[in-house]
């Protein structure tokens, strides 16, 4: 008998500046699955999650919001139960970055770096917004791109051409939160010294070696990812660099030992957090409730992280490779810690195909998804029959979906149970029979659960979903082989009958067991009300037949595909995101979706000449800045703005929005850029022949156009912001 495994189990620490959205659902998905497949093998799990409070994108959304950057967070943290409850993914503990357990054991591992003589500090030169009396980060620097000149480019790479380059190559820079020029200031940086040789064979090694318990550190590709960044040219260009670790005041941190203003760049906190969330669970005392033996006493946190036979697995996304295969190992072992044992990467979640977006109309709003009553375990089960251990992208379709979870879960899976279990009822009195040696069954069934852990052990969910199905599928036709409903009509053959169902019974309790893992809610239920067992299903209990059932109680419905149009449709009259306040701009107070009739309220409006105070909230108008105007090819009357409305995609980027507006015959596109004017933010997204246009822009003209031409778009007095509303 192998002895129970001990593992420290975590997801990527999502950015507390807006709420959960689809991909992070996935990620907490194909983590807490895995996380349940060890509990039920009597695994010994401590699985964490935290928020990820800093860096400059949370402090300028919280100064934007008119919070402080704690209260911000706080707010975000304040929105994350009902998701996580919702999915069924159930973390021992979710902390945040900001926590006091973050703060010592950064500055702790940063002074064990310095000891080892692992920190650098030089002077560097980087831009300043003279308004704003801050360090511009890249992506608010934006400009005109060195190589092919296009316009309001971000400081690190052209969106247009592709080139990369640093921000201070950009022509006609200037800051994307004032406006201002940027001044280039000499500032002292601290360094993690990454291209020391030292560090380079350490990873070169960790990278390709197998942890403590034979499995590989990394998945294959991922390891040919790594190893071109280890590549060098002949001129030893390329290869591993020293990695900035400083960011001056202002900016929402961990500030650095022994050096007044400067603060832990967000990433080299951001992983420790990690190891914070882990002993604030420890500190809680809840730790121990985990502990699969009663008998062992509970160890502290730093004996937990250090014990060799403690597994440290970390979850994440195809992003963030980077960061947790060079850094945060190197972090950790040149800190004298112990290093993770494997990084799970995944791919990325599209919707229909495509890059999920947050704007409207793209992406699936997981709270949406809940709050019309698409039962979560759907979801669970579809993106689980798509995941595998390799990093590629999960495409969401809705006719896949409905078609994936309709087939699989009603029609093979819980059909069994409802279609044997009457018989049970109605002549056994609940008691099962099998006419075959039960031996022969147990075995069969062990080397099948065999099989299945296995797959769910390395993360092949979609392999371990189509060998239960197709387990399904045997049950199934030998049920029907049998005709049960032939047997019932004759008395002689009560036995024949009894060990038809109760064959069928048994193969639906080991489906339900293998099935835990991703639908722990409804497993949960059929052992409880259908075969009377007072706990959840274990793993060990797949070689175990059951004896008696309850009458059959409905355990899952289909899905009515006209739920998933509605998951779709461009709506916001449903919770899109959890804190509106994060992001004002794109949950309106109200949206007319697609065409539809507007609401009651409208409709008195055209018999009356006047609206109300709340028509008119109705309408979000908001001041946004013309980055970028350029004539339409093949339109005579339109121009495409890019407009800066004050909004931060989900990763606190700065996102623009694209409109088309009819005013070409009255503006020549280069007299609008940088200029401010009023979008309707809450009008619903059009699509296009030349694209989707996300608002309209306001401009005034004659009732007569033909007789009196002329056209004149509004603009704010000055001092107006990006982002602001008119009301
Ligand atoms: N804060 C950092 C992680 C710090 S970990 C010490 C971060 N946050 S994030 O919110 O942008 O992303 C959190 C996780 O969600 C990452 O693993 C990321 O890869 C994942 N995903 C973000 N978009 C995704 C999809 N569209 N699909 C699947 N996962 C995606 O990065
Ligand atoms: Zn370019």
């Amino acid at each position: 008998m192998t002895s129970k495994r001990r593992l420290f189990v975590t997801t990527a620490l999502p950015y507390a500046n807006g709420p959960f959205h689809i991909g992070h659902i996935m990620e907490y998905i194909q983590a807490d699955t895995w996380v349940r497949f060890q509990r039920m093998q009597g695994n010994e799990v401590h699985f964490v999650g935290a928020d990820d409070a800093h860096g400059a994108p949370i402090m300028i959304a919280a100064e934007k919001a008119g919070k402080t950057p704690q209260q911000f967070v706080a707010d975000i943290a304040a929105g994350r139960k009902q998701y996580l409850d919702g999915f069924h993914i159930r973390f021992d503990n979710w902390h945040n970055t900001d926590g006091p357990e973050n703060h010592q054991l950064a500055q702790d591992i940063y002074r064990a770096l310095r000891k080892n003589g692992l920190i650098a500090v030089r002077d560097i030169e980087q831009f300043f917004d003279p308004v704003k009396g801050m360090f511009l980060p890249d992506r608010y620097i934006k400009g005109q791109c060195p190589k092919c000149g296009a316009a309001d480019q971000f400081g690190d790479a052209c969106e247009v051409c592709g080139a990369v380059y640093a921000p201070t190559e950009l022509k006609h820079p200037y800051s994307a939160l004032s406006g201002a020029t940027p001044e280039l200031r000499k500032s002292e940086h601290y360094f993690f010294q990454l291209s020391s040789e030292r560090c380079a064979e350490f990873l070169r090694d960790w990278t390709q070696a197998a942890n403590a318990h034979g499995q590989p550190h990394l998945q294959t590709e991922v390891l040919n990812k790594v190893r071109e960044w280890f590549t060098t040219d002949e001129n030893g260009h390329g290869g591993l660099a020293d990695w900035d670790i400083s960011r001056d005041a202002p900016y929402f941190g961990i500030e650095i030992p022994d050096a007044p203003g400067k603060y832990f760049y967000v990433w080299l906190d951001a992983p420790i957090g990690y190891l914070a969330s882990l002993k604030n669970h420890f500190d809680k005392g809840q730790a121990a409730q985990h502990w699969h033996a009663p008998s062992r006493t509970p160890q502290s946190f730093d004996a937990f992280v250090a014990d060799p036979a403690v597994e440290q697995v970390h979850f994440i996304g195809k992003d963030i490779v980077y960061f947790h295969t060079l850094f945060w190992p190197a972090t950790l072992h040149f800190s004298g810690r112990k290093t993770p044992s494997q990084i799970n990467v995944h791919g990325f979640v599209t919707v229909g195909g495509e890059k999920m977006s947050k704007s409207r109309g793209t992406g699936i709003s997981p709270l949406k998804y809940l709050d019309i009553g698409l039962n979560p375990e759907w979801l669970r089960y579809y993106l689980a029959a798509k995941l595998s251990a390799r990093v590629e992208d999960v495409d969401f379709t809705p006719e896949d979906f409905v078609a994936r979870v309709n087939s699989d879960l009603i029609g093979k899976y819980v059909n069994i149970a409802s279609r044997a279990a009457r018989f049970i009822s109605q002549y056994f009195d609940g008691k099962l029979g099998y006419a075959e040696p039960s031996n022969a069954l147990r075995d069969t069934a062990r080397a099948l659960a065999d099989d299945v852990a296995a797959a769910f052990e390395a993360r092949e969910y979609a392999r371990a979903l189509r060998e239960i199905m197709a387990y399904a599928d045997r049950i199934n036709t030998a049920f029907d082989a049998a005709q049960p409903w032939i047997l019932a009509k004759d008395e002689a053959r009560r036995a024949e009958l009894q060990d038809a169902c109760s064959r069928a019974l048994a193969g639906f309790w080991l489906l339900s067991v293998m099935l835990t893992p991703v639908l722990p809610a409804l497993t949960a239920r059929a052992a409880r009300e259908l075969f009377g067992l007072e706990r959840d299903f274990l793993w060990g209990d797949a070689a175990e037949l059951p004896q008696h059932t309850a009458p059959y109680q409905h355990l899952m419905q289909r899905i009515d595909p006209k739920l998933l149009d509605q998951l779709f449709e461009n709506d916001s009259s449903t919770a899109t995101t959890a804190n509106p306040a994060a992001n004002p701009a794109q949950n309106p107070t109200a949206a007319t979706a697609n065409g539809k009739p507007m609401p009651s309220t409208t409709e008195t409006a055209a018999q009356d000449p006047f609206i109300t105070i709340d028509d008119f909230a109705r309408i979000d108008l908001r001041i946004a800045r013309i980055q970028h105007a350029e004539a339409v090819e093949g339109s005579t009357k339109l121009l495409r703005l890019t407009l800066d409305v004050g909004e931060t995609t989900p990763d606190g980027q700065p996102r623009t929005r694209t409109v088309f507006s009819g005013i070409s015959s009255a503006y020549k596109p280069e007299d609008l850029i940088g200029k401010l004017t009023v979008l309707v933010a809450n009008l619903a997204p059009r699509k296009m022949k030349f694209g989707l246009s996300e608002g309209m822009v306001l401009a005034a003209s004659a009732a007569d156009e033909k007789a009196q031409p002329g056209l004149y778009i509004l603009e704010p007095h000055a001092g107006a912001q990006p982002g602001m509303r008119v009301r």
